[in-house]
C-alpha cells in the first residue's frame, strides 16, 4: 500500500481516538449527545410525572422516557468501553493537584450515578414482571422474578440519584465554564473539538494564543 494512503488511514483513526492532550471525534460526539439527553430525560421526567391520568402524555411520557432511558444505558456502555481502550487525555490548566483528583472524582460519579440510574429504572418498570419496549423495536426483558414494593423503593432511589446527577452535572457544568473564562485554558474548547496545544494552550488560532501570553 502506497506510504501515502496508509498516512491518511492514520490520521483517520487519530481523528477518531484520544490522544494524550485531546479528545477524539467519537468521545467528543458522546459526550454532547449523552448531555442532551440526559437533560432532555431528566427534563421529561419531571414532566410526566406531574400529569394527570387524563392528560394525552399520561402514558406517552413514560413510554418515551423509557426508551431513551435505556438508549442512554446502550451508550452509556459504549461510552465506557471506548474510554477503556483509549488514552484519558491529562488534565489543562494550573489548578493544584487535589483539584484534578476532584474533577477525575466527578467524573467517575457521573459514570456511576448514570449507571445506578439506570438500573434503578430498569427495576421501576419490571417490578411487575413485564419487559420494557423500547421505540417498538423490541422488549428489553424483565430479568428478576417480582418482589414487593420494588418499584416504590427503586423509584425513590430512581428520583433522588437524579437530582443528584442534576446537581453535579451543573457543578460539572461550572467548572468547564471557570476553566474556559477564567482559567483561559483549552479544557473547554477540547470538548468542543478544537484540539489544544502540548502546552494546554489553544492550538490552531493565533489570535487566541496571543491574548493569552
Ligand atoms: C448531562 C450532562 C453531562 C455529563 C453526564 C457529563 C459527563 C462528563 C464526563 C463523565 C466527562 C469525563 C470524560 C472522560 O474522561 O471520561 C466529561 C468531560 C467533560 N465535560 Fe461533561 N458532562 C455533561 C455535560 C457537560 C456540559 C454542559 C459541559 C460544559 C458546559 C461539559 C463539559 C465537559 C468538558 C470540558 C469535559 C472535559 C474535561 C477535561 O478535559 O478534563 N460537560 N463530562
Amino acid at each position: 500500500m502506497p506510504l501515502e494512503r496508509v498516512a491518511k488511514g492514520e490520521d483517520r483513526i487519530m481523528f477518531l481516538r484520544n490522544t494524550e492532550s485531546n479528545y477524539g471525534a467519537v468521545t467528543i460526539v458522546i459526550h454532547w449527545l449523552m448531555a442532551l439527553l440526559i437533560i432532555g430525560l431528566f427534563a421529561l421526567g419531571l414532566y410526566m410525572t406531574g400529569l394527570d391520568y387524563y392528560h394525552p402524555w399520561y402514558k406517552k411520557g413514560p413510554d418515551l422516557h423509557r426508551s431513551l432511558g435505556v438508549l442512554m444505558l446502550l451508550m452509556l456502555l459504549l461510552r465506557l468501553l471506548w474510554r477503556s481502550l483509549n488514552p484519558i487525555p491529562r488534565p489543562l490548566g494550573r489548578d493544584p493537584a487535589w483539584m484534578h483528583r476532584v474533577a477525575a472524582a466527578v467524573h467517575g460519579a457521573l459514570y456511576l450515578l448514570l449507571l445506578a440510574i439506570a438500573v434503578s429504572g430498569y427495576l421501576i418498570s419490571t417490578a411487575d414482571g413485564r419487559g420494557i419496549p423500547v421505540f417498538d423495536l423490541f422488549i428489553l426483558p424483565a430479568m428478576l422474578p417480582p418482589v414487593e414494593q420494588m418499584a416504590d423503593r427503586a423509584g425513590l432511589v430512581h428520583q433522588w440519584l437524579a437530582y443528584i446527577l442534576i446537581g453535579l452535572v451543573a457543578l460539572h457544568a461550572l467548572a468547564a465554564l471557570k476553566h474556559h473564562f477564567i482559567d483561559h485554558d483549552a479544557t473547554l474548547m477540547r470538548m468542543l473539538g478544537r484540539p489544544a496545544a502540548m502546552d494546554g494552550r489553544f492550538d490552531i488560532d493565533t489570535n487566541t494564543s496571543k491574548e493569552m501570553t
